[in-house]
């Protein structure tokens, strides 16, 4: 089986760049990562990939004079490492529509909330700010808006009444590590397909719906 030749790119302590590469280690699994790839030579994740025995490399967007020129850099070290395709993960920069181009249904970005919903930074805060109940994470192909593009796979949690942005973080977080892998296995082995801004053909999960409050939980008192 010839496995997909795929780039992690990231800006910071890369833990989705740890659960693909994790997965990826079983030789079953469709992808392989080639190379870790970070904008910021200093980002925790680089020496992480290193000690996981993955390639990386640094195109420091700084010493650019533009968008155009950063892009073209890093499309070369993605060309001479033979990349197919590409996951962003915790990658901070906004690419030019051509690259998205470059690279349409060859690129999956993972955004910690449930888009539409709280596109953008901070979407955290900002669900707790709402008060809405449900939360979550969403891994979706790249399209030359931010934070748009056909969804692969969503993963839903609760929102408590004691959370901060830093515990529903955390709770979210647990969660992209575990439909990150999911969808890069669905579509690096052609198991779904892109219908316009949707990806069809994954198994559906069973029926049950998430609903918060569950009032079958054990009831507490409210203080
Ligand atoms: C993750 O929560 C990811 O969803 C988010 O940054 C974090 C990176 O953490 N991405 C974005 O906000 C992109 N808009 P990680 O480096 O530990 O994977």
């Amino acid at each position: 089986m010839s496995r997909l030749r795929t780039a992690i790119l990231i800006s910071g302590r890369g833990s989705n760049m740890d659960a693909l590469i994790a997965a990826a280690k079983d030789r079953n699994f469709p992808a392989d990562i080639a190379l870790v790839l970070s904008n910021r030579p200093d980002a925790p994740g680089l020496a992480k990939a290193k000690a996981a025995g993955v390639a990386t490399a640094a195109v420091d967007h700084k010493i650019y004079a533009g968008r155009e020129e950063f892009e073209r850099s890093l499309q070369l070290v993605l060309e001479t490492y033979r990349i197919e395709f590409i996951c962003l993960a915790g990658f901070m920069r906004m690419f030019t529509p051509g690259f998205v181009g470059l690279w349409r249904g060859r690129m999956l970005n993972i955004h910690p909330a449930l888009l539409p919903s709280y596109r953008g930074l901070d979407t955290h805060q900002r669900a707790l700010a709402d008060g809405v109940k449900i939360h979550g994470a969403t891994v979706h192909f790249v399209a030359p808006e931010m934070d748009e593009g056909p969804i692969v796979a969503q993963a839903a949690v609760p929102v408590l009444d004691d959370d901060t942005p830093q515990t529903l973080a955390a709770r979210v977080l647990a969660q992209e590590h575990v439909i990150y892998p999911m969808a890069l296995q669905l579509v690096a082995s052609d198991a779904v397909r892109i219908d316009g801004n949707r990806v069809l053909g994954a198994p559906a999960s069973d029926d049950a719906t998430l609903v918060v409050p569950d009032l079958t939980a054990a009831p507490r008192r409210i203080a």
